[in-house]
């Protein structure tokens, strides 16, 4: 009989892994149980999925040592946005990249950011993102505690919140969703996750994005690839893409829910 509370316990023993939200690990031990019968193979895939979809990206060293820092101060927030990988390939496009969105996509006043990251931070930076209700979920608990505390300082509209997306989503409406470079890690976490959490939010318009580089800088063909999985995802579930755009590392499309 496979003790899953146990596996859980274990798994939030280890460093690597002990600021990720429990919804997400009991989901995925569950999944891989089914899987495996010993637990230290299920133990062992777990920690393999947790650290190839959702830890990779983050230099959690580097957070921690940021969060007692001024975020009243606009280079500090400048330090945190490159801590991240995700907000730090964004730098060189991200005004281009809000202008264009907000031009498409009128009457926001309030964005709901699924696996946000450090998004939030270009509030500051991004006159289109301001004043405006902003939800963030990630299921890292150290990323939301950080962004409260800038939320806080900032005087923002603004609240985190950890949980796994795949889990559960909010059922009010937003005007507007960012999914920005998550589809890809929610396919390998559950499959048809990304159409399926696509088709259950309640939102005016979706932002999807595609990074089209890899974490080390590598052309690999990415942009053709994500651009070919997102249009047939597209088309096959009748999504309407009202905007299509690659910048320099980041290929972004919107959608308008019907
Ligand atoms: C590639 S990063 C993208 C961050 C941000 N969206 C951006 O582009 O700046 C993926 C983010 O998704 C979060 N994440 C991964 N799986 C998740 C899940 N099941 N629920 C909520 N967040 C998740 C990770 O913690 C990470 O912050």
């Amino acid at each position: 009989m496979i003790d899953e509370a146990k596996i859980l316990d274990s798994i939030l023993a280890s460093k690597n892994y002990n600021m990720l939200c429990n919804d997400l690990i009991k989901r995925i031990i569950s999944e891989e149980a089914k899987k495996f019968n010993k637990e230290k193979d299920i133990i062992k895939h777990v920690k393999n999925k947790l650290h190839t979809n959702v830890d990779l990206f983050f230099d959690n060293n580097k957070i921690n040592a940021l969060i007692n820092s001024d975020f009243k101060n606009d280079a500090c927030l400048l330090e945190l946005l490159k801590a991240h990988t995700s907000t730090n390939e964004r730098l060189s496009i991200v005004q281009e990249m809000y202008f264009d969105i907000f031009k498409k996509c009128k009457k926001i006043s309030s964005v709901l950011d699924l696996g946000a990251g450090l998004n939030p931070i270009y509030i500051p930076f991004v006159p289109e993102l301001q004043n405006k209700k902003y939800l963030a979920l990630d299921v890292n608990n150290n990323t939301t505690a950080l962004l409260n505390k800038f939320f806080i300082e900032r005087n923002i509209s603004g609240e985190a919140v950890s949980c796994d997306i795949l889990s559960k989503v909010p059922n009010e409406h937003y005007d507007i969703v960012f999914m920005f470079k998550i589809l890809p890690l929610l396919e390998k976490q559950k499959k048809n996750a990304a159409i399926n959490l696509i088709n259950s939010l309640d939102a005016k318009y979706i932002v999807i994005t595609f990074p089209t580089k890899t974490v080390s800088g590598r052309d690999v063909n990415m942009e053709q690839n994500y651009t070919n999985y997102f249009l047939n995802l597209a088309n096959s579930n009748k999504l309407k893409i009202i905007f299509e755009k690659n910048y320099s590392n980041e290929a972004v499309f919107i959608i308008e829910k019907i």
